[in-house]
């Protein structure tokens, strides 16, 4: 399975191997693997240092894992079932002082989420993020104050057998990993015409 990204230019290795699968081995996670992946999480960069995020964790047969696949849509079920770690990821939508909103609370959720998923990588741990949830029940099952957010579901493990996937999930599995241009996204001085030090 080639699903390594073929970059313009050359970038970390671990950034090149990430990608999200869906089929994952039945298999437990070490603690100390998941435990470095959330000291990543933690010094992860914020916006005045708030760190908002929240995690709870749940590990293939507790309760806490119960709860977090109850609210994955049914397309997610199909194949997280496999995952033997789930994470709900939340976010703190108010700063220090609980009554001023944090604007960009969900940006540093997001990108704590992203370390975790890089340092994954380095003990060869997969992850697969999802917003196919409900975010409502979520907070139910998890009484969470109102205000604190759930933001995604984060599915761990090491990589299983695609044969495992249910038929239409199988090609995406083994499909090359594709991406937008640079000239796309990456501009100088106008909108829409891509800076030169992405020319290819
Ligand atoms: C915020 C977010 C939400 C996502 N939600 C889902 C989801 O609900 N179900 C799913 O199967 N994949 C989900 N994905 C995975 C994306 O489809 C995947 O990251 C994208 O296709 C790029 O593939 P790659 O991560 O393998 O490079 C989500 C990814 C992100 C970052």
């Amino acid at each position: 399975m080639d699903k390594e990204a073929k970059t313009d230019f050359e970038i970390h290795p671990l950034l090149k191997s990430r990608w999200s699968p869906r089929a994952f081995e039945d298999r437990p996670v070490e603690t100390e693997k998941l435990q470095r992946m959330l000291e990543a999480s933690r010094w992860a960069p914020s916006a005045s240092n708030i760190q908002p995020w929240i995690f709870f964790i749940g590990l293939k047969g507790d309760p806490a894992y119960n709860k977090i696949f109850e609210t994955l849509v049914e397309f997610n079920q199909l194949w997280a079932v496999n995952a033997p770690v789930l994470i709900l990821s939340c976010g703190k939508i108010t700063t220090g002082d609980n009554e001023t909103p944090n604007g960009i609370w969900q940006y540093d959720v997001g990108q704590s989420v992203a370390y975790m998923t890089l340092q994954a990588m380095e003990d060869e741990l997969y992850v697969h993020q999802m917003t196919g949830f409900d975010a409502l029940k979520a907070a139910e099952l998890f009484s969470l104050h109102e205000d604190i957010r759930a933001v995604s579901v984060v599915a761990v493990g090491s990589l299983g057998d695609p044969a495992m996937l249910h038929p239409r999930m199988q090609k995406s599995e083994l499909a090359e990993r594709e991406r937008k241009g640079m000239d796309t996204f990456v501009f100088s001085e106008k909108y829409g015409t891509a800076s030169d030090i992405v020319e290819i």
